[in-house]
């Protein structure tokens, strides 16, 4: 079986032909079936020897959310974490994982609850370091465990009332004699844990070394069983995290949230234009506002473009936080439409503070960064910008014109260039003053006017 995507091979190859991935296949013995009633007969959320019912019957179940003591958190989740509820925290390795899953064990154990902290990477000396760094309640169970059997076991003597797992790689089950780490040993683990949770109504928090790419034991195989999924973004120098829902059983998926990363832990972020917006050096060529939306809230963040005359003669072109393949477009259209000969630069752009862009939206806050780096003029420092560029420099209208404006607005932006089409429909906030551009042409004559 390929550890990336979890294909079956019948046979060992050296590379696995569904995901192409060099040594990623190896080789899982399957235990043989116990004798007893098959465990997996029970359906996910289902109870033993279930009839099936006319969904007209099925009695409504208001779900109780139990706050994480985290806002942030709370809204990606959707209000909080639900009951019997199996929710799996992706990251990369010291993003914050064990940190954040640390904090909701002390939020649920100061409200008087139980909770029970699978430790199966690191000693209760370390995590009672870290608690102690957090200055967070102490009254968290902690069982340096990695046998499910016994996890199992603790839990059913213990009955918490909130289970994390930090983290399900390090799991193994007793029934299967593949190591621990590997895709069977993972999928087993964690569909038992689902069982488990779905059995005792008890909200479930599995840890993973999964990264979007899905490097280790193929996220996918972990996907599919749980009913949430969670991805900690940012940069590992930066303060500022990302928590964004991939998948949500129980609320919106693409919600994001905002953390910062301090000695004291994981701190919600709620005001995060302000900070994204802080160090942004005023007066320089090629920094532009752009009023983004991150899931359903507007997120101020700076894009920065640096064109510098090239010696190479394939000038380079590198981005951080927006989609390269954009960039190469946006870079054409405003050669062709503006004809800054952007061919004769390399030319940089990037998202301040390790946030990801992708809306098309940034299309023209990116052009207008790049137009003020070749030109090596500044914007003006109350300006903001948004709106799609099409092929033929046309600007269209994007989603949540309004929303971004008052964001726009609140933090004392006087000036916003959008598409016309939406200028003609909407009504400014106060303070703000809106200027409509219908193609690239258009923006570089409004910014740049006989320059
Ligand atoms: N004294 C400190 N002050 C501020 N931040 C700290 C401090 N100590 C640790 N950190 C932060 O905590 C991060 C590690 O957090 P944590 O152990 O929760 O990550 P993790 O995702 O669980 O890592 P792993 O994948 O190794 O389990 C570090 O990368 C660092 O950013
Ligand atoms: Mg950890």
């Amino acid at each position: 079986m390929c550890q990336q995507c979890a294909a079956q091979h019948p046979k060992w190859v050296g590379r696995c032909n569904e995901c192409g991935a060099w040594e990623s296949v190896v080789e899982e013995t399957i235990a043989e079936k116990s004798k007893g009633p098959a465990r997996t007969s029970i359906a996910v959320g289902g109870v033993a020897g279930a009839k099936p019912i006319p969904l007209s019957k099925v009695e409504p179940q208001a779900h109780r959310r139990t706050s994480t003591g985290l806002t942030e958190l709370d809204r990606v989740l959707g209000g909080g974490l639900v009951p019997g509820s199996v929710t799996l925290l992706g990251g990369d390795p010291g993003i914050g994982k064990s940190t954040i899953g640390l904090q909701i064990m002390a939020a649920f154990s100061s409200a008087g609850h139980q909770t029970l902290y699978v430790s199966g990477e690191e000693s209760p000396e370390q995590v009672k370091l870290r608690a102690d760094r957090l200055g967070t309640d102490e009254s968290v169970l902690v069982l340096p465990e990695t046998c499910l059997e016994a996890v199992l076991g603790h839990t059913e003597a213990i009955q918490p009332a909130i289970l994390l797992i930090d983290s399900i790689q390090t799991m193994h089950s007793r029934e299967l004699s593949s190591a621990a780490g590997s895709v069977a040993q993972v999928r087993e683990c964690a569909a038992a844990l689902v069982r488990h949770a779905k059995a005792s109504a008890r909200p479930t928090i599995l840890v993973g070394h999964v990264t979007k790419e899905g490097t280790i034991a193929g996220p996918r195989v972990l996907e599919h069983v749980v009913d949430t999924v969670l991805y900690f973004e940012g940069e590992q120098g930066g303060g500022l995290r990302l928590l964004r829902a991939v998948k949500n059983r129980f609320g919106p998926t693409n919600e994001v949230g905002v953390f910062e990363m301090a000695e004291t832990g994981l701190i919600d972020v709620l005001d995060a234009s302000r900070l994204l917006l802080a160090e942004r050096p005023e007066g320089a060529p090629g920094s532009a506002v752009l009023p983004a939306i991150e899931g359903t809230r507007p997120i101020l963040v700076e894009v920065q473009a640096l064109a510098a005359k090239s010696v190479l003669a394939m000038p380079r072109r590198t981005t951080l936080g927006v989609e390269s393949n954009r960039i190469a477009v946006l870079t054409a259209i405003v050669d062709k439409r503006a004809g800054l000969k952007l061919y004769e630069h390399d030319l940089f752009v990037s998202i301040a503070g390790g946030i990801r862009v992708q809306e098309p939206a940034a299309d023209l806050a990116i052009i207008a960064a790049i137009g003020s780096s070749a030109r090596d003029t500044p914007l003006p420092k109350d300006l903001v910008l948004f709106g799609e560029v099409g092929l033929a420099g046309e600007v269209r209208s994007v989603r949540h014109a309004e929303t971004r404006l008052r964001e726009a607005a609140k933090l004392g932006f006087a000036r916003a260039i959008i598409p016309e089409a939406t200028a003609k429909q909407i009504r400014p906030p106060d303070g703000l003053s809106i200027t409509g551009v219908s193609s690239v042409t258009d923006l570089f004559s409004d910014l740049w006017a006989g320059g």
